[in-house]
């Protein structure tokens, strides 16, 4: 058995060692010279993954890395697993798509399964991978089988992975669905089956934008709390004691990361193309889209308290990645709140020892020392991370603005909460 992973980044690379664990052998292709490099060399670069594992699959043959795409043509099954962001439109930009598509066209041999994994609007796979490859004179469900799985992988979390967490797959026909839960048996433990392509799709969609709104929600309960001067943190932890029908969402400074900021938008550009409007998800998308805005407000005014303005002030940001533990900066608020403190004249820092590439505004603080923090007017927790030595960082700051509850439990006059 042979499976081709076309991308591999956070979602294509945990999937292509998840096969490859299982014995299959996995040819994994990217366009990025560097990822292909360093795999080769038995360097991870994505969180979950150790460069031991990466070491030692490249070693045994079971994961051959090439930014070539024949490298995929011996392969009964192949996963797309190419970025889906936004335009500066906003608009879905599924060039990725319609670029690895255009490629796999030159090489997929009859009989092999193609599988879309990225996260895109509802008919994606129909109109847009379907209409490729059938132009090679191929029908797809019968020359080649045609599948769309959303991957639902969450980074750094501990308990769930690709392995074990269910994954839906739909089908363009029977043939296709029975096909890719063939290959996809292997690695994965339970399989859950769609009728269409686009329920599939759709499944992700409303996962992701049940996480948007509801965080929305809650986004929108803090800046409400903030103006009755109540703790959020604690109406929250309250609200959870209830046994039935509540679910806690938690406050922050903003959505990040590749899928909830954007895969709701994928679906409100398509229902504005069937003239109906996503009131739920674009308002959403508004509250989330200002706590960036909202936090460097109420920071202004805790600086404001203590006669200070945020011009000239000292601030340290911890935490530039997205959610706790993890490296990835797409779309991380702290980056919006570092521009933005930068603009009012604030002399910013941040720190995060996760982060290893991706482009960062303010000043990089490479070892966060006690005179660092010292110095510092205030030192924001944007992110926390595990690792972090918060009774140092308590101990050594002279004020705390706590973006994350992180320091729940801690009284002191010191810690302004969001
Ligand atoms: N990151 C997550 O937590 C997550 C979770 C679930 C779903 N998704 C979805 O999975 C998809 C991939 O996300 P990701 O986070 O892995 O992105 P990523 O940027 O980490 O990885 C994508 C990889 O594809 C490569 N690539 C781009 N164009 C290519 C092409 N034409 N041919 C071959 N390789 C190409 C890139 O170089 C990159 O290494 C997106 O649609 C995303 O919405 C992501």
């Amino acid at each position: 058995m042979k499976i081709a992973i076309v991308g591999l980044g956070y979602v294509g690379l945990p999937l292509a060692c998840a096969f490859a664990e299982k014995g299959v052998e996995v040819h994994g292709v990217d366009i990025s010279d560097e990822k292909v490099a360093l795999l080769k060399k038995g360097v991870s670069y994505v969180g979950d993954i150790k460069s031991s594992e990466i070491k030692n699959l490249v070693k045994k043959g079971l994961l051959k890395v090439s930014t070539e795409f024949n490298i995929i043509k011996d392969c009964g099954c192949i996963a797309i697993c190419v970025p889906t962001p936004l335009r500066k439109t906003q608009d879905p930009d599924i060039s990725y798509i319609i670029d690895s598509c255009e490629k796999i066209k030159k090489h997929i041999k009859k009989g092999a399964v193609v599988v879309l994994e990225s996260t895109t609007y509802p008919g994606t796979t129909r109109e847009v991978v379907c209409g490729i490859l059938e132009r090679k004179g191929f029908k797809a469900g019968k020359d080649f089988y045609l599948a769309f799985s959303p991957e639902r992988i969450d980074p750094s979390n501990k308990k769930w992975n690709v392995k074990n967490t269910p994954k839906v797959i739909g089908g363009i026909n029977k043939a296709s669905l029975d096909k890719a839960v063939f290959y996809y048996s292997r690695a994965i433990e339970h399989i859950v089956p769609a009728t269409s392509l686009e329920a599939a799709e759709m499944v992700k969609l409303l996962e992701n934008t049940f996480r948007a709104v509801n965080i929305g929600l809650i986004n929108e309960m803090a800046q409400i709390s903030d103006r009755l001067g109540l703790d959020v943190w604690e109406i929250v932890n309250m609200a959870k004691t209830k046994p039935y029908g509540f679910m806690p969402f938690y406050p922050g400074p903003g959505l990040g990361g590749h899928c909830i900021p954007i895969d709701p938008l994928y679906l409100s550009w398509k229902m504005k193309s069937l003239n109906f409007y996503t009131r739920f998800i674009d308002l959403a998308s508004e509250i989330n889209g200002a706590m960036p805005h909202f936090t460097v407000m109420k920071l202004a005014m805790i600086l404001n308290g203590f006669s200070k303005s945020v011009k000239g002030s000292k601030i340290i940001v911890l935490g530039a990645a997205y959610k706790k533990d993890v490296s990835d900066t797409r779309e991380s608020p702290s980056l919006e709140i570092i521009s933005e403190l930068e603009k009012l004249g604030a002399d910013v820092k941040w720190y995060d020892d996760l982060i290893t590439y991706g482009d960062v505004p303010g000043k990089r603080i490479k070892k966060l020392s006690a005179g660092a923090l010292k110095k510092a007017d205030i030192v924001v927790i944007s992110t926390d991370h595990s690792h972090f030595d918060y009774d140092f960082i308590v101990r050594n700051s002279k004020r705390i603005f706590d973006l994350r509850n992180t320091l729940s439990g801690r009284k002191s006059k010191k810690i302004f909460k969001l």
